[in-house]
């Protein structure tokens, strides 16, 4: 089975729609010809409606970066899935460890929010990781088995192989810490595992990103390995050169 690699930037909280729009000009002739890789930006709800247009009949696909679970309500704050969906947005990343960090992101909420998100016809990368402490106590299977069992527990089994995982051990987000490309292949060919104990076959389609400071000059050697199905990219995603080398990379 072969799987279509995903380079997926994640903007986090960067970037003015006048800046997203400059991002663009630069990014949408560089991956124009990169054959055989799927491309997402993840960018701030206030520029969705804007990059959504400017992306439009290019092979670049718009994502948000959180979404509330509940069709609608008194959720002050938030954003559903039919706000994101009547944008034309493609798809959310859901559980970053940011979210999980700061904004009190549980399992709980995700175990919603991913199945939601889904049935809104809505593409999912859902964040997975450890944290350097978890790492070093030995911890590191059992975080992401209880992450991936609980974010997946409620999606249909025929459905599992459409969820995109992104494994991101949290000591090398943001750090310029990569994970070596055997710690990379090693989480990634697990959270496979995990997601093969409920269907095999769902598993095979099922593509798993690496994340944490993935840039041009490492991507390639972690891209080869076999379970890695492509890379989640925060602070070498903001500049449309050092994005569209990790396109090229994956292509
Ligand atoms: P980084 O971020 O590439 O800056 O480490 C990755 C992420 O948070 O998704």
């Amino acid at each position: 089975m072969t799987r279509t690699p995903l380079i997926a930037g994640n903007w986090k909280m960067h970037k003015t729609v006048d800046q997203a729009e400059q991002f663009v000009q630069g990014l949408l002739p560089r991956v124009s010809t990169a054959d055989g890789v799927d491309v997402a930006l993840c960018v701030p709800f206030t520029a969705l409606a804007a990059m959504v247009d400017s992306t439009r009949g290019s092979r670049v696909e718009v994502y948000a970066q959180n979404m509330h679970w509940a069709e609608q309500g008194a959720y002050t704050g938030e954003v559903s899935a039919a706000m994101l969906v009547e944008l034309d947005v493609h798809g959310v990343v859901l559980g970053h460890s940011e979210r999980r960090e700061h904004f009190g992101e549980t399992d709980r909420a995700l175990a919603v929010k991913v199945p939601a998100a889904l049935a809104s016809g809505l593409k999912v990368i859902l964040c997975v990781g450890e944290t350097e402490g978890e790492r070093e106590r030995g911890d590191t299977q059992r975080k992401l088995r209880y992450q991936i069992q609980e974010g997946l527990e409620r999606v249909p089994t025929e459905q599992l192989g459409e969820i995109v995982i992104a494994y991101e051990p949290i000591w090398a987000i943001g750090t310029g810490l990569v994970a070596t490309v055997e710690q990379a292949q090693d989480a990634v060919a697990f959270c496979r595992a995990l997601v093969a104990d409920r269907s095999s076959e769902q598993a095979e389609r099922t593509r798993i990103l690496y994340g944490g400071s993935m840039k041009p000059d490492n991507a390639a050697e972690l891209l080869a390995e076999p379970d890695v199905d492509g890379g989640l990219i925060g602070g070498a995603s903001l500049d449309p050169e050092t994005f569209s080398a990790i396109v090229s990379a994956a292509a």
